[in-house]
């Protein structure tokens, strides 16, 4: 039997509790594919600095270095946001991990269920048949890594800053993900102010007369940002710098009805004939206004959990099984509170996860 291990580090605020179902599912499909799932836990964010006196403790990073693939969570809340910054969570843990893997690329998939359409905030003329957007976003650059980076007291900076391999890299990933897609690829960008943005238009437009079959156009972010409520349909691929995608794919969420729907992919450049190394997480943080209630939507953390099958495991046909499950599960009705809408019926994170895992 195939055995895989996945390190499993789930955090803080909703972290563990999401993280519980997407376990559940995941054993439903070690079962059905006579696989078995190593799961390797390990504390992450401000749990582990309660724990361990730091955010990502070696441990930690070894337990991810160990393993086929890393389930994250999410790390965060406001018992730590009085540490200095980069102890806090997200600078101490998450941007590292990022890092020390080389997890470039971050592929963020928007999609509107069929069944929750009524849960979007935007129009049904606006969201018509359907909303699929894959927002492929830089992860490892940027604004969010270039340094000098401060804060003294009376000036405050950070450094935007890409360099032509680093634009060329996430633009080919981009490009190919647009033509296994319907070939459509926006390039998101702010040349028009910026001149890290003006590299990033040049590289991306000359790496696309390697890419005749896939339309490229650019646009400038705060367009984009209005387009995605005006008329979403019209994006198939976005292709964003680091704050861009992180900004953009949670607007691209809020349009399938819930930061909870959104999972994501980071992955690492991946050898010849290889698959990549790589994080998954949902796109949503720690929701402290509702962890520990037990209402939080999973499915962000359980699509993620399919994702990894994916992406790094290449089971393409279990992604599949959980896709459907989660719309066998909306077609019958059964909504968490974020996605809840008139004459649906209302239940909690763990009876969602069951009645997914139950699907497989
Ligand atoms: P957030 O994403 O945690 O929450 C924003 C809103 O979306 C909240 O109202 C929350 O209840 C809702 N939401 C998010 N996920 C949901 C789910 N699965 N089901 C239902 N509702 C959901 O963003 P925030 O409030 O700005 O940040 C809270 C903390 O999370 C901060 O410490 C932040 O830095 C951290 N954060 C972490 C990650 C990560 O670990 N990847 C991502 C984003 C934010
Ligand atoms: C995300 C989060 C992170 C980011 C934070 C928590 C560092 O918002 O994954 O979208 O900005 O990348
Ligand atoms: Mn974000």
């Amino acid at each position: 039997m195939k055995t895989y291990t996945i390190a499993v580090l789930p955090g803080d605020g909703i972290g563990p509790e999401v993280m519980a179902e997407a376990e559940k599912v995941l054993a439903k499909i070690a079962g059905k594919y006579d696989l078995s799932f190593n799961f390797t836990p390990a504390d992450v964010g401000g749990i582990a600095i309660d724990r361990h006196g730091k955010a990502l403790p070696e441990d930690t990073v070894e337990t991810c270095r160990k393993a086929d693939a890393v389930l994250f969570g999410s790390v965060g809340g406001p018992k730590w946001e009085t540490l200095p910054p980069e102890e806090q969570p997200e600078r101490g843990a998450l941007l590292p991990l990022r890092k020390i893997f080389g997890l470039f690329a971050n592929l963020r998939p928007a999609i509107v269920f069929p069944q929750l359409k009524e849960a979007s905030p935007l129009k049904a003329g606006i969201i018509g048949e359907g909303f699929d957007v894959m927002v492929v976003r830089e992860l490892t650059g940027g604004i969010y890594f270039g340094q000098p980076k401060g804060n003294d007291g009376v000036k405050g900076f950070d450094t935007m800053v890409y360099t032509a391999d680093e634009i060329e890299r996430i633009g080919r990933l981009a490009f190919e993900t647009a033509r296994r897609r319907n070939s459509r690829l926006v390039s998101i960008d702010k040349a028009n102010v910026l001149s890290t943005m003006v590299l990033w238009r040049q590289v991306i437009t000359k790496l696309g007369a390697e890419y005749p079959d896939v339309s490229l156009s650019h646009m400038y972010v705060d367009n984009a940002a209005m387009q995605l409520v005006r008329n979403p349909r019209q994006f198939d691929v976005m292709l964003c710098g680091n704050m861009f995608g992180d900004i953009l794919s949670d607007e691209a969420s809020m349009i399938t009805g819930s930061l909870g729907m959104l999972p994501s992919a980071s992955l690492a450049e991946a050898s010849e004939g290889e698959l990549p190394f790589g994080l998954y997480e949902p796109s949503g943080g720690s929701a402290p206004d509702i962890a520990g209630q037990g209402i939080a939507n999973p499915i962000a953390q359980i699509l993620s959990a399919g994702m990894l099958l994916k992406y790094s495991l290449g089971l393409d046909k279990a992604y599949d099984d959980i896709y459907a499950a989660i719309e066998g599960v909306l077609d019958e009705g059964y909504r968490t509170a974020d996605i809840m809408s008139p004459g649906m019926k209302q239940i909690g994170t763990g009876e969602m996860g069951d009645r997914i895992a139950g699907k497989i």
